[in-house]
C-alpha cells in the first residue's frame, strides 16, 4: 500500500520561492489585515527509499509566509527550517544555538512571542526564525529548557504569559512544565512525575489550572531501534488519565484522574467552570494502532466535551457532534475563558485516505454550525482566526485557511467572514504555487513585539 502522506497534496514541494510582487486576488483583502500568515508543515527534502521509513509527522518543517499589506497581497515565500538535520542534508545554514538532545524536525507549528518567531515540534528545541525565513537558531530561554518543547504552548491573552509542557521519551522525567512571562523570562520549571513516557501533543490551560494528558500512545523502545521515524503505538493496558494542576503549581499538586483509554491530539479550548474545568476535545477512540506507513488511526475523531471534576476525581465525556474534524482553533482573545466559536478542519470519511474537505465554525452556544465548502476538488488546512480590532462579538473578525486545488495543482489563501462562515469568501490570494498539507500556523500582526 503506497505511504498516504506523500500522495497528491502532502507530496512535498522542491523549490524555495520567493515572491515580492503583489499576487492576484479575487475579491477585496480587508485593509484591516496587516502582517503575516506564518504556517509550518512537513515537506521532506528527499523522499524515503521505503514508503514506510516515513511518517507525516517526521518530515522536515517547511514554512510558508504570506504577507498581507493595505488590502493587498504583497508577497510568498517559503523555507525549510534550518535545523542541524537539514543542514546535513541540503547544505543550509547550521543552527547557532544549543545542541537539541533529539534532532526535531520543527515541523508542526511557528507562533511569534516576545519578539521571536519559533518553529516547532514536540521532540525538540524551538528554532528561532530570522524575519526572511533564511536563518533558524535552537532555543532554550536561556538555559531553562532542558528538554523538547510542545508545539502546542498556549498564550495568556490576559497577562501574556507562555504555558507549555515538554515530554521527553529518554527517561525521567517524562514530563516538565514551563512558564515563560510576557517578558521572555522563564520563571516556572517544574518536572511532572509520569509513570513511562507516552505521546503528549496538546494540553490545557484554564484562568487557574493546567491539564495534562497521559494518555495510552506509549513510546516504544524496539520500534526507536529498528530506527522508525515515529517510536509510539497503542498500548490501553496502563489505562488513560488526566492530570490537573495549578498554573504555578509543583509535581506535588497534581491531581490525577482516571478516565476510559482514549487519545486526543488536540484540545479545542477549556475554562474554569467553579471547581470543575471544561475541556473541549477532539477525541479519538484509539491512535497509533496502525502499521508504520499508514494512516494514524484506524478511526476518526469528533468533538467532545469533558468535564473534568478533580475533587470527586471524575471526567464525564459527552460528544458534541459526530463530524470528523481536527486542527481545532478559537480566537485566542478566549483562550482559557468560557467561549462561544470554535473552527476546525473537517475529515474526510475514510481514516485510510486522508482528506480535509472543508471546515467547520462551531457555535457552541446555540448547539449548532456553519460550513465552508471550498468547492468541488478542493481541500482545506487548519482555520486561523483573526479579530477584528473593532470587533465587540467573539466572532467579529476573519478566518484564513490555506485551499488546495487538485485540478491545477496549485494553493489559494482563502479569507472569509467569520459573521457568515459560510462563504463566499470576501478574499482569494492566488499564490501561484502549491502549500503541502501542514498542521499550524499564526496570523501575527506587523510591529508584533
Ligand atoms: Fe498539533
Amino acid at each position: 500500500m503506497l505511504n498516504p502522506y506523500l500522495q497528491g497534496n502532502f507530496a512535498p514541494v522542491w523549490e524555495e520561492r520567493t515572491e515580492t510582487h503583489d499576487l492576484e486576488v479575487t475579491g477585496a483583502i480587508p485593509p484591516e489585515l496587516d502582517g503575516r500568515l506564518l504556517r509550518n508543515g512537513p515537506n521532506p527534502p528527499k523522499l524515503p527509499m521505503n514508503d514506510e521509513d516515513y511518517h507525516w509527522f517526521s518530515g522536515a518543517g517547511m514554512i510558508h509566509a504570506i504577507t498581507l499589506k493595505a488590502g493587498r497581497a504583497t508577497g510568498y515565500r517559503n523555507r525549510w527550517v534550518r535545523t542541524r538535520a537539514l543542514a546535513a542534508l541540503l547544505d543550509t545554514p547550521v543552527p547557532k544555538g544549543p545542541n537539541e538532545p533529539i534532532h526535531g524536525p520543527a515541523n508542526t507549528h511557528v507562533i511569534h512571542h516576545n519578539g521571536h518567531t519559533m518553529a516547532l515540534v514536540e521532540s525538540g528545541l524551538p528554532h528561532v526564525l530570522s524575519p526572511e525565513l533564511d536563518r533558524a537558531r535552537t532555543f532554550d530561554f536561556d538555559g531553562g529548557l532542558g528538554s523538547p518543547m510542545t508545539a502546542h504552548p498556549k498564550v495568556d491573552p490576559a497577562t501574556g504569559e507562555l504555558v507549555f509542557f515538554g515530554y521527553d521519551t529518554l527517561g525521567p522525567p517524562f514530563l516538565r512544565y514551563h512558564v515563560v512571562e510576557a517578558s521572555g523570562a522563564l520563571v516556572h520549571s517544574e518536572p511532572v512525575t509520569l509513570p513511562r513516557a507516552v505521546m503528549m501533543h496538546d494540553f490545557a490551560v484554564t484562568v487557574s489550572r493546567v491539564v495534562f494528558m497521559d494518555l495510552p500512545v506509549i513510546f516504544d523502545l524496539n520500534l526507536a531501534l529498528q530506527g522508525r521515524p515515529l517510536p509510539f503505538h497503542w498500548d490501553a493496558e496502563g489505562g488513560a488519565r488526566l492530570g490537573v494542576m495549578p498554573r504555578r503549581g509543583r509535581d506535588a499538586e497534581v491531581v490525577w484522574i482516571d478516565m476510559d483509554p482514549n487519545y486526543v491530539f488536540h484540545v479545542m479550548n477549556a475554562f474554569d467552570d467553579g471547581h470543575q474545568i471544561v475541556m473541549d476535545v477532539l477525541r479519538y477512540d484509539r491512535a497509533f494502532d496502525t502499521a508504520p506507513g499508514e494512516a494514524i488511526a484506524t478511526g476518526l475523531p469528533a468533538l467532545t466535551r469533558w468535564r473534568v471534576d478533580p475533587v470527586a476525581r471524575r471526567v464525564l465525556e459527552a460528544p458534541l457532534d459526530d463530524t470528523p474534524v481536527e486542527f481545532p482553533r478559537i480566537a485566542d482573545t478566549h483562550a482559557g475563558r468560557p467561549y462561544r466559536y470554535g473552527y476546525a478542519t473537517i475529515l474526510g470519511q475514510n481514516p485510510e485516505e486522508p482528506s480535509f474537505p472543508g471546515l467547520v465554525q462551531y457555535d457552541l452556544e446555540r448547539d449548532r454550525s456553519v460550513r465552508f465548502d471550498p468547492g468541488e476538488h478542493r481541500s482545506v488546512s487548519e482555520p486561523v482566526f483573526v479579530p477584528s480590532a473593532e470587533g465587540r462579538n467573539e466572532d467579529e473578525g476573519w478566518v484564513l485557511a490555506v485551499v488546495y486545488d487538485a485540478t491545477t495543482h496549485l494553493s489559494d489563501l482563502v479569507i472569509l467572514d467569520a459573521t457568515s462562515f459560510a462563504g463566499p469568501p470576501v478574499a482569494t490570494v492566488h499564490l501561484g504555487a502549491r502549500i503541502p498539507f501542514g498542521f499550524h500556523g499564526s496570523w501575527v500582526p506587523r510591529g508584533t513585539r
